[in-house]
């Protein structure tokens, strides 16, 4: 069976407090993005897969889902590792889904998602699908309404890896004052208003990711001065994404960015 693994943009996250678990509670909106990796999966005796790394998230949701059975997993990799688009989870999500299949547990896209959270944060979003409202610690997701247009936008690696952890140790969690990005952002997808949209963009962990590697910075500035409507950090970095009108700007977007030096991908939200 073959299936591909979306990697995702956060549009907003906010971070509040830690919780007693040690995890920050959060509120953001979950975009999947059309650059994914390709995952072939085949039954086998055992669980393997053929990424190398010791703590494999593929390997691991096997195991979660149905730790008695057997399957081959092979990763064909595009979404850059530790940039903040959820490539870990999403090849997870996709081994959920798969597995639920070729092992016919017929379990429903919810309960997958429950058991995603038991393998990564963000894994219980990409197993939903489509723009997700995401909350607590990423094991709270809704579906929101698919946005009336897909969104264009221009990804960018700075070429570091950001560490999730060292990230959230430094960032400042906000307070409740009321204001939320994450509803503004939901009001203005439901509307399709690309420039409220743009408006909307907010990541608390930007600041600190910015600290550890400066480089984010550059790309964000590089990113508004080649004419991106809004220019926004994903997850807990490094990869940035600018919003552009349509397809013909993010390409050339994407192809000034990669100018510059940078790895660069046109990209649009899938549904
Ligand atoms: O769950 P995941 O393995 O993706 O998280 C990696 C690390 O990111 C956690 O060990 C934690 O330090 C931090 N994190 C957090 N709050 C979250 C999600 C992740 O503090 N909601």
């Amino acid at each position: 069976m073959r299936v591909e693994a979306h990697a995702k943009v956060n549009l907003t996250l906010e971070v509040f407090g830690m919780r007693v678990d040690g995890y920050h509670a959060l509120r953001s909106v979950v975009m999947p993005i059309s650059l994914a990796d390709t995952l072939e999966i085949d039954e086998a005796e055992e669980i393997a897969c053929d990424t190398g790394y010791a703590d494999d998230l593929c390997v691991k949701a096997a195991k979660v889902l149905e730790p008695s059975r057997g399957a081959r997993i092979r990763v064909t990799k595009r979404i850059p590792v530790g940039g903040g688009l959820g490539g870990g989870s999403a090849d997870a999500a996709a081994t959920l889904i798969a597995l639920n299949e070729l092992w016919g547990l017929g379990k429903k896209r919810e309960e997958l998602a429950e058991i995603g959270a038991q393998v990564g944060s963000d894994v219980p979003a990409l197993v939903l699908g489509g723009a997700v409202l995401m909350e607590g610690r990423g094991e709270c997701v809704s579906r929101l309404p698919a946005p009336v247009l897909p969104l264009n936008m221009v990804l960018v690696s700075p070429g570091v890896e950001s560490s999730t952890r060292e990230v959230y140790a430094r960032c400042t969690p906000r307070s409740f004052d009321g204001h939320s990005p994450t509803v503004e952002m939901i009001e203005a997808l439901s509307c399709g208003d690309l420039r409220r949209i743009a408006a909307a963009l907010a990541n608390d962990l930007q600041e600190a990711a910015v600290r550890l590697h400066p480089g984010i910075a550059d790309v964000l500035v590089s990113l508004r001065a080649a004419g991106a409507l809004g220019a926004m950090m994903s997850g807990s970095g490094s990869s940035a994404f600018g919003l552009v009108a349509d397809r013909v700007a993010a390409e050339r977007l994407a192809a000034e960015m990669e100018k510059r030096g940078y790895s660069a991908w046109a990209v649009k939200s899938v549904v």
